[in-house]
Order: structure tokens, then sequence, then C-alpha cells
């Protein structure tokens, strides 16, 4: 294997990145955490990470930290904990039942709702209660698939509650991504919404499951929140959640599961075009996640308000806008709608009325607003911000300082985390009170965590793939249902390491520079797509011969996917050249995999760049996407297909 990706113009001038910002001093004074935790950590690590779970509540204590059978991991093993009674009850008991969990806000104008702890424990009870009735028992699958309103998170702490691991399926993803989920996870059942508010209009839903379920023979209910009182149609298997949640007891009492109950599966794209299952369990997830979110905010529950951007949809949605948050009894903010619904202020006036004081956002949205100008947050009061996240992509030093001075008033430590959905918790951050930033690196691994930067062979080197040599709590414990799967893409590429996926690099001065995937999976948006999985979706259009996809650099997206297809002899030249094939194809995709896999440019080509053994040359159709030079061809089969393939991308189809 190769760095596929090889480190951009921008990338490599970082390593000569000299500027630094340290700690605001006032907050230094009062971190959380100091720079004792590194050397804590690096003396006893496991001792470290028990100290970190004794934040939890457990029922009953642990008789190991951790037991390690590469590359299986038990963390905090026969201790027994329930995570919603971590997330809400012990913070009832504690007094602070009438502490703000979540200040909802809808995507229509003035749709809020404001939840206490107390609140949110009386309504997961119900849904728990619910549940029972329904026959989910410890051990089962319910898959999730609602847009963000608060029963989303109330839904995957009922599950969490009675012991049945969630599968949340973002939104924005098909039907058929909806079957395969639930066909692999065997989900029982499934909590939808009639729909959600997007981008000032109602977007249903429920059509995808109506759908789906017919498909999924494991499905015995499906559980339709009202969220926007659109039409539905309905089944015999359908249930209003106001009719069986809402005339449940309020009461719930919670049992404790063992520390590696599965919590939740959350799907993620890989290589290849089957989503992977990953598996997360209970005490290590909870411990990292809370410690984590503690830590790398410098939180403090009484006086913060924490505003993740993220989609219960992806992890960062489940660990830092649900479990960490919760954890720490924290005050967020929950928002139902993209960026530019209501104005393109709309996050600023968000953060104005709630005073948010922590915002953890993408980079891809920073770059956003950067191109929308400096304008609209300067209309706003965004002096209650004193913490500034950014997660999912590199970000570039560019935006780094642009959030900082624009957004952060320039009195804002920025923490660039690093982590996935496999690391279930943040890996390689700095700490707010302790590190003094370049702008655009995560800087290194958090105490306790410990990474290697490797070559080919699997020897530490200054540059190479990123690379992470002891368990860590919050990791996967698993591919669900596939454990050869697991044992090949994460730990048989380096021999006793896990193998992240992510190019990386040292700098001079020890600073540590994540540099993107080098599989073919893309990131776009911050949202993990694979190239194989478009290539699938593709080539499942009848019109379709062959299809060759690329993640292209974009300036707002991190990377845009594009796509090179050959069509069928049967396809006629005026049919296949048109915009409305493009635009077909496009749709075509959408419709197999969800909007956000939609290439951005489609190019029609009579042939595809292959080796002489047949294999698709994806880094000469990258340097075609990104109009570089070209790089070597002379392995190519049919040079002539280069400049053929050229000539079209001057009128390829792109879409805005
Ligand atoms: C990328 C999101 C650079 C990386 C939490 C990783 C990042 C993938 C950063 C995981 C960062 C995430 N700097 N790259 N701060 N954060 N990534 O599973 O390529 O959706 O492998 O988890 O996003 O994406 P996932």
């Amino acid at each position: 294997m190769r760095l596929m990706n090889e480190p951009s113009t921008e990338l490599s001038a970082l390593s000569t990145e000299t500027r630094r910002f340290d700690p605001p001093t006032e907050l230094a004074a009062h971190a959380n955490v100091t720079a004792d935790a590194y050397e804590d950590a690096a003396k006893d690590r496991l001792a470290f990470w028990e100290a970190q779970a004794g934040r939890l509540q457990w029922d009953r204590g642990w008789d190991r930290v951790l037991d390690w059978q590469p590359p299986f991991a038990k963390w905090f093993v026969g201790g027994e904990l329930n995570a919603s009674v971590n997330c809400l009850d012990r913070h009832v008991e504690a007094g602070l039942g009438d502490r703000v969990a979540y200040h909802w806000v809808g995507e229509p104008e003035g749709d809020r709702r404001t939840i206490t702890y107390a609140e949110l424990l009386a309504e997961v009870s119900k849904a728990a209660n619910a549940l029972t009735e329904l026959g989910i028992v410890q051990g089962d699958r319910v898959c999730i698939y609602l847009p963000m309103i608060p029963e989303a998170a109330i839904a995957m702490l009922a599950c969490a509650r009675v012991g049945a691991a969630h599968s949340v399926v973002f939104g924005g993803f098909s039907a058929q991504a909806l079957v395969d989920r639930i066909t692999d996870a065997d989900a029982k059942l499934v909590i939808t919404a009639d729909g959600g508010y997007r981008r000032g209009a109602p977007s249903a839903l429920k059509p995808a499951v109506d759908e789906a379920v017919p498909q999924c023979p494991s499905v015995e209910h499906v559980v339709v929140v009202k969220r926007t009182g659109q039409d539905v149609a309905w089944t015999d298997k359908d249930l209003w959640w106001s009719d069986v949640v809402d005339r449940q007891p309020a009461v719930h009492q919670a049992t404790s599961f063992d520390a590696e109950n599965p919590l939740f599966l959350l799907y993620t794209s890989g290589t290849t075009g089957k989503p992977k299952g990953i598996l997360h369990t209970t005490g290590g997830y909870l411990a990292q996640v809370a410690w984590t979110h503690w830590a790398v905010f410098d939180l403090k529950p009484e006086t913060d308000v924490y505003w993740c951007t993220a989609d219960v949809g992806w992890v960062t949605g489940h660990s830092y806008a649900v479990y960490g948050p919760l954890a720490n009894a924290a005050t967020s903010v929950l928002y139902e709608g993209t960026p530019d619904a209501g104005g393109r202020d709309r996050w600023w006036s968000v953060v104005e009325e709630f005073r948010v004081s922590i915002l953890y956002t993408a980079p891809t949205a920073i770059r956003t607003f950067m191109k929308w100008g400096d304008e609209l947050p300067g209309g706003h009061d965004l002096t209650s911000l004193r913490v500034l996240g950014s997660v999912g992509e590199p970000i570039n030093p560019e935006a780094w300082i642009w959030y900082r001075d624009v957004i952060g008033g320039g009195r804002c430590p920025i923490v660039d985390t690093w982590w996935q959905t496999e690391t279930g918790a943040m890996m390689i951050s700095p700490l707010p009170g302790v590190t003094s930033c370049k702008p655009g690196s995560a800087m290194g691994p958090l105490p306790g965590i410990a990474v290697d930067v490797v070559n080919d062979d699997g020897d530490p080197k200054r540059a190479g793939f990123l690379t992470l040599n002891e368990p860590w709590p919050a990791m996967l414990r698993g591919i669900w249902g596939d454990e050869q799967r697991y044992r090949e893409t994460y730990w048989s590429r380096f021999e006793g390491r896990y193998f992240a996926g992510d190019g990386a690099k040292w700098d001079d001065d020890d600073v540590l520079w994540l540099l993107g995937r080098v599989d073919d999976v893309m990131n776009v948006s911050g949202h993990r797509i694979s190239t194989t999985e478009v290539e699938s979706a593709l080539v499942s259009h009848p019109s379709v011969a062959e299809a060759a996809v690329v993640g292209a650099n974009d300036a707002t997206t991190g990377q845009a996917i594009v796509a090179f297809v050959t069509v069928r002899g049967s396809v006629a030249d005026d049919v296949s050249s048109g915009e409305a094939f493009a635009k077909e194809l496009r749709e075509h995709v959408a419709k197999e995999i969800g909007p956000i896999a939609k290439p951005r440019q489609i190019l029609i080509t009579p042939e595809l760049p292959k080796t002489r053994s047949g294999k698709i040359m994806r880094r000469l159709l990258r340097d075609v996407a990104e109009h570089r030079e070209l790089g070597d061809v002379t392995t190519l089969a049919d040079p002539t297909v280069v400049n053929a393939i050229n000539d079209k991308m001057g009128d390829a189809s792109t879409e805005d």
C-alpha cells in the first residue's frame, strides 16, 4: 500500500507553520485538566483510565481494568452500570433536576423546547416503558431514523436504559441504505418520524421507512413521532409515538448491565460497498466520552452552554451531543436545521440567544461561513463563546484563523479533535488550558492515548500512516457480525497496531498533522463515503457500464465526489452527453445511498484509464478531477484515454 492521497502543496507547507497560540491565562488558571494529566497517564495508563471511569456511577465495581486479547479488548471487566442512569438519574438525585439538559431549537422560527434533566428522565422513562411493552429486551437492536428532535436523544437513552443497542441511521440516507442497515443489525423495531424540517420546508422521512420495512422481516413495529404533521401512509406495524409512549408511567426502574453490554451500532463506510456496523459497548465508551468532553472543552457544567452542531446520525452526535454532555450534566443546545435556515446568520443568532460558550462544529461549516462573509457573525453578540472545537476533517490554517478571529473574537482556544466512528471518542487534540496550538494541527495524542506514525513496514517514522498502538476504553469492539473484516480492516496491516486509514506526520516541533484518508474513503463535508459504494450505485443504473469515483479537493466540502462513467453501447450519444442524463445519474445515486453521496461532477467518458492488469488508475483520475498536471501514465493500457477524459473535463456537468 502507498499513500494514495499525496499531501497537497498546502499540507506540505504546514511543516513550516510557526505561529503559536497559547492558552488564555484565565482559562489556564482554572482549567479542568493541567499538564499533569499527561504525566499521570504516562506513568500508569491503566490507572489513569481507571480514575476517569471513576467519574461514572457504577452499580458493581470492575475486577480488572483491561482484558486485552488482541485485537479484542474488554474494559472494566466485571463492572456494571446503566448508561442512561449515568446521563440522567444520578444528576437528578444530586439535585440537578431543574438544570436544562437541552435547549432545543426547531428549524421553523420560534420553535423551541426547553428540557430539564428531570423532564428528560421522565421522557426517557416513558420511552423505556414503551420499549418494554413492545417486547424490546437486553441484547435487541433498535433502528432510529429521526430528524434532530429531542425524541432522537430520548429514543437512544431509552434503548440504553433497557440494555438494547441502538443503530441510528442518518435521516439523509435512502430507503435502500435503511434496508441494508436494518437487515445487517437484525433490528426488531424502527423509530422514525413523519418528517423533519429542512431548509424551511417539511421533508418526509416515513416514506423511506415504508419502502424499507416490507424488505426487512426482522422488524416487528415502527414507532412514528409526529413532527411535521404531514400526511403519512400507515401499515399495521405502525404506532404513533404519542399513543405508545405518552400514556406510560414516567418512572422506570433501570437495571445495570455489564460494562461490555453493547450500547450501539453505527454504520460507517469502508473501502468496500458494504457499510460496517461499528460496535460500541457501555463502560469504556462512556468513561472516555465523558472524560474527553469535560477535559477537551474545559466544561464547567454549572455555567457553560454547549453546542455540538452534529446530527445524531453521526458519531459526533452520539458521543458529543448525547452521551458526553449528558454524562457530565451539561446544558446543551440541540438544533434541528441547516445553517442557512431562516437566514445565513441563523447559527449566530442561536449563539447569541442562548449565550453559547462552547461551540463544536466541522471545518466544512466554518469554510462555508467564511464564504458567506464576516458581516453575518459580526451582526451578533458572540462574546459568550470561550472554547471552539473542530472535528471531521483536517482544518486548514486559514479557516482555523478565521474561526479564531471572527467567531472567537481572538480570545477562544481552538481544539481540533481527531477521532473516528471506530475510536468512539476523541484521541488526538490539544487541551485548551495546556497546549500552545498551531493553526491547523490537532497537536498530539490526549493523555492515555498512544499513537505512532509508521512507514509501510510498520516502523515508526516522521511521516506515513497513523496507527494507535495501545487499546483505549472507547475503542470499537468489532464490526457487527464480521469478525474477519474487523481483523483485516484495522489490525492486519501493521502487526499489533490499529490502522486508522489516515496519513499523518510529525513536524520539527513534534507536533502532529493529520493528512486525510489514505484509503478509498472520501471525506465529503466531514462525512465518510466510500468510492466503491458510489461506484456500485452508479453501475446499478441500467445505462452505466463502468464507473470510477474519486474524491477531489474542494474548497468548501474538503473533498467532493467526481465520477467517471462509461455508458452501455445501447445508449445513444446524444442521450449520454446531455445534462439530463448526468442529472438522472445523480438522482440515482441519491436514491441508492442518499443525497450526501451525489457526485458533484459526472464525466461520461469512452474508456476508463486502467493499468495493464486492469486496475482503474484512481490517482490519475484524481489528478484529472483536480485539473492537476498529470502524473506518470506509462502503466496505462491506452494513454489516449487520458486525453479523451481531459477534453471532457472542460464541459463536465457540474452541480453547484
Ligand atoms: C477524519 C468523525 C483531520 C479522518 C469523528 C478520520 C479528521 C475520519 C479529524 C473519521 C481532524 C476526523 N483532523 N481529520 N480533526 N477528525 N477526521 O468516522 O480522516 O465520521 O479517519 O468520525 O474523519 O470520520 P468519522
